[in-house]
């Protein structure tokens, strides 16, 4: 069967790797901190540039494709996802880890048509891990398979979650509320990459059970919630539900018995969507 985006993954993963090089490389360099939403929501000009690398790039073998990327809506871009061929970029998905040398940074690129995920690629630049998934045909990492976890007992379970970048009190309040809850079920740990997409790629891989953040974007999932699919994991509302990618929120699994007790758990609140003016 002729797999017609093949081609733009393929060309997702050479511009992914690409752009991890220009990452690795402005580690050694002085880093010029910005901030955007809040005083903790950074951006360096390696953000943009790389953004605008992967953009130029795709611009010239696709040229009727549309973009979503992170620093492009910070500067007053539309986020807006329609049934066009959609690139979904997050040119430095972990920016507060690469501004402190904390070693998980990703690269991450989704693509989706008429709405649906096609393919995902998650580069952790520092640790040179490529994490891939086309939709129907599985996950991996560096070409290796990608299977998630398969412990049922929310009590022998590791749980990813982040802090954020909001620091609403209200919102700071809810995700101590969650992590109480969780933490004294109790479970075996949390842990946080500092980076949702890398997130994602640990549930795929069963190093976590789960991932659950509200406040993330939909630069942030976009490719990683596919690899998480694709390696056999399921992605919630964190009230249950279908997940709405615009939404900022989301609950990645193993499977429905781990986030159904987290969802019991789970404070929610809802942060103003991607796609509102
Ligand atoms: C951030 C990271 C972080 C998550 C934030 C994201 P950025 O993305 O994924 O882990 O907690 O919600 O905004 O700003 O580094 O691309």
């Amino acid at each position: 069967m002729v797999d017609i985006w093949q081609n733009a993954m393929d060309h997702a993963v050479t511009i992914a790797r690409r752009a991890g090089e220009v990452v690795r490389e402005a580690l050694h360099e002085d880093r010029k901190v910005m901030t955007k939403s809040s005083s903790v929501d950074l951006v360096t000009q390696t953000d943009q540039k790389v953004e605008q690398l992967i953009i130029q790039s795709v611009k010239e073998k696709f040229p009727t494709h549309r973009f979503i990327g992170e620093e492009s809506v910070a500067a007053g871009e539309v986020c807006e996802l329609t049934d066009s061929p959609t690139w979904i970029i997050d040119p430095i998905d972990g920016t507060t880890n690469f501004v402190h040398t904390f070693p998980f940074v990703a690269v991450s690129i989704g693509f989706s048509v008429n709405k649906q995920s096609e393919f995902g690629v998650v580069y952790s630049c520092l640790e040179d891990k490529m994490f891939t998934a086309r939709r129907g045909r599985g996950a991996f990492c560096n070409d290796q398979p990608l299977s998630v976890s398969d412990q049922e007992d929310i009590k022998q379970s590791v749980i990813a979650t982040e802090f954020g970048s909001s620091r609403d009190p209200e919102a700071v309040n809810n995700i101590f509320t969650s992590l109480r809850n969780i933490v004294s079920l109790p479970i075996h740990g949390v842990r946080g990459a500092g980076s949702a997409a890398i997130n994602l790629c640990l549930v795929a891989s069963g190093c976590v059970e789960a991932y659950y953040e509200i406040g993330i974007h939909v630069w942030d999932i976009a490719a990683g919630s596919l690899i998480v699919t694709e390696a056999g994991g399921i992605l919630l509302d964190v009230e249950g539900g279908p997940v709405d990618l615009m939404s900022r929120r989301i609950l990645a699994a193993n499977n429905t018995t781990i986030a159904d007790r987290l969802i019991r758990e789970i404070q929610s609140f809802s942060p103003p969507r991607d796609d509102e003016e």
